[in-house]
Parts: C-alpha cells; structure tokens; sequence
C-alpha cells in the first residue's frame, strides 16, 4: 500500500515526512475570484482558514473581471493573512514554509498571490512553492477525516474545468478525459444566466433545481453515446436556450429547465465516472472543484458508488469551491519533499496537471 504523505496531518506513522518538516504551510489561493487564505501544519493538521468572496463585486457584470479581481486581491490579501495567522495563534516567525497558487487562472490575479507569498518568503528566509490550483482540489478530500489512498479516480469540475484523472500518487496524474468545451461550472453559469439568474450561476441553479421536476424537460447526455472519457457542454446550454425560449417562461418552467439541466450534467459525470472506474480497475472516486459542491451530484454519485461497490470522496463544501486551505496542504506536502523553488515570482496561467513533478512516498 502506498504511504498518503497527507497523512502527515495526522498519523505518527507518517513521521518521516513530519521529521523533515513539521513546521506551519502558510497558503494563499488567488487564481480567480476568491481570496483564500489557511494555515496547515504537519502533524498537526489545518489551524485555520479565511475567505473573502468578490462576488458581490463581479455581480454587475454577470462575471469574472480580470482587473477587478486583481485590484481587489491587492485589497483584501495581507489584511485575510493576518486574520488567518491570528486566528491559528501564530506569529508571521512561527511559519515554516509558504505556498501559493502559480496557475491555472487569471495571470494578474495569479500574480497578487505570487508576489505576496513570494515576498513575505523571502524576508522571512522561508521555502516557498507555487501549487498547481487543480493539485489543491484533488487533494482537498485529504483534509477530512478518512482520506482516500491513491489509487484513485479524480473527478474534477471547477468553473474552468472538467477533467477524469487517474491518481496513482501524489503527483502521479493521468488526466483520462476532458472538455473540449465549456468545463462543467461554466455550463451552469451560461445557463444560469441565460435564465436571467443571477451570477454565481452554478448555485443559483442547483437551487433552482430544487424547485423543479427533473423529469420535465429532458436534455442530452452529451457524449455517453460513444467511448471516451472527454466531455462537451456547450450544445447543453444550446438544447436548455431553445427551450427556456419556446417556453412559457414561468417560475415552474424556470425551475423545471434548471432540474432536467443538472440532472443531464449530473447523469453525464456520473456515467462518465463509472467508465474511468472501469477502465482503470480503480475502486474509488473523489470529486472535487467547484460543482463538487452540487448536492444532486454529490447524493447520486454516493448512491452509485454504494450500490456499484466503489467508494466516493468528497471534501466539505466549503473546501469543493476555492480555497486557501487546499493550497496550504498540498504545499505542505510538496515542501515536505523537498521540492521548494527559486525565488522567481513565476505564474502560469495555463498549465498541464500532468507535468507535475511526482512526489516520493515515505
Ligand atoms: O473550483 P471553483 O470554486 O473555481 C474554479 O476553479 O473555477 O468552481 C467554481 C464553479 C463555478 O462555475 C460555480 O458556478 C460552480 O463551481 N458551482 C456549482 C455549485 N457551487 C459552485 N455548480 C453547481 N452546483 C453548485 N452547488
Ligand atoms: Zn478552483
């Protein structure tokens, strides 16, 4: 069985990771439109966490702001890094390593992260690391008290992606299926806004759907018709646009199209899971990113995996959607390795899961 250096968290057992280092991971999330700040500690586990939300300022818009969500990163990042510090009863000297999101995601808002964590190692004399975003949600399940061992499938679906990954260890990613589209997140947020809900579309929808009969409308499944593990959402938001308009447009009808709309995207994830599954041999699912968060998804996929005999892994809520608390973690786990950078502040707005440098277990 492979040693999970998450583990360090937790279990003695792991100690040779925690030998090497066992002093607190600042870590800062700053790829999109959250701030995220946390505080974890090998052996110790998260000592705290912090998240300031833009959302009400990008609401105007119906969207992410690139420029908006840098400036207010800029605003909001050093005040979230001492109320985090605080709240773990830390001092910025108590710290033994700092991570930071280096990609995928907005170049500017990227590089407010960057420069701050960057900055703060370096007067500090401390190891820093830039996280790959989707290593952070792909580990995030590793923050609840029963952590999945590799190996596993990954089912990530995020507002910017929709990937299958085979897990065969930390750093050890196949990415089995993508988009060649729109990512699952960014399908709700079309949708949702071409209902005239309200931005962030994804939760506004799931909540509409709560409302509504799944079996009233029906949509595709796009692509479960042909082998593959790749996804396409962009003709589910066509099919849900030719519909919505040669309706009645009522409340009903609203929530009735938001249901059979996440029930397609729901069954569709759910089927291609089951594909990765098999064609891995692999016995058990994490979902993690953003439409984790989906509670539909969330209940379905459960009852698939007890049904079908394979287990499923979800982070908390709070820890499905951005977050500091992933990227202190699994920059925890990397400076654990040994594996910190020069002290270039380098971001990369797109960037392969796959490239990642894998991590030796204990
Ligand atoms: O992982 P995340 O916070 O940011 C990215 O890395 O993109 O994911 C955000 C995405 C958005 O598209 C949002 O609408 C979607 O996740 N989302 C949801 C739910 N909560 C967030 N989609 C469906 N149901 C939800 N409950
Ligand atoms: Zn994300």
């Amino acid at each position: 069985m492979v040693n999970w250096p998450a583990e360090i968290g937790r279990a003695a057992k792991y100690n040779v990771y925690m030998s090497k280092f066992s002093k607190p991971v600042l870590g800062i999330e700053s790829s999109c439109d959250e701030t995220g700040v946390a505080v974890y500690q090998p052996g110790r586990g998260l000592l705290a966490h912090a998240l300031y939300s833009q959302v009400k300022l990008h609401a105007d818009y119906g969207g992410v702001v690139p420029e908006l969500a840098s400036r207010d990163h800029v605003r909001k990042l050093l005040p979230l890094v001492r109320e985090t510090l605080d709240r773990a009863g830390l001092g910025m000297r108590d710290l033994g390593g700092v991570a930071y999101t280096a990609g995928p995601g907005l170049v500017g808002a990227l590089l407010v992260g960057a420069s701050a964590a960057r900055a703060m190692a370096w007067a500090l004399d401390l190891p820093a690391i830039g996280v790959h975003h989707m290593e952070g949600h792909l580990l995030a399940p590793l923050l609840e008290p029963d952590p999945p061992q590799p190996p596993f499938v990954a089912l990530l679906v995020s507002g910017g992606h929709s990937m299958l990954v085979a897990v065969r260890g930390i750093g050890d990613y196949e990415v089995l299926g993508d988009t060649l589209d729109d990512a699952a997140g960014e399908a709700f947020d079309k949708t949702a806004k071409l209902m005239g809900l309200p931005y962030p579309g994804g939760p506004a929808l799931a909540a509409e759907a709560l409302k509504g009969d799944p079996g009233a409308f029906h949509f595709s499944r796009p692509m479960t018709d042909r082998p593959g593990l790749d996804f396409s959402f962009s003709g589910l938001k066509t099919q849900v646009l030719l519909a919505w308009n040669k309706s009645d447009r009522s409340e009903q009808t609203r929530a009735d199209v938001a249901s059979g709309f996440e029930q397609a995207i729901v069954e569709t994830l759910a089927i291609k899971c089951r594909r990765a599954l098999e064609a891995t041999g692999m016995s058990r699912l994490v979902i993690a990113g953003g439409v984790g968060a989906n509670r539909r998804l969330r209940a379905q996929l459960a009852e698939a995996g007890e049904r079908e005999g394979f287990s499923v892994h979800f982070p908390r809520l709070e820890f499905c959607t951005d977050n500091g608390a992933m990227i202190a973690l699994a920059g925890a786990i990397r400076l654990a390795a040994g594996q910190e950078q020069g002290p270039q502040i380098r971001v990369q707005p797109r960037w392969s899961l796959e490239t990642l440098e894998p991590v030796p277990t204990a």
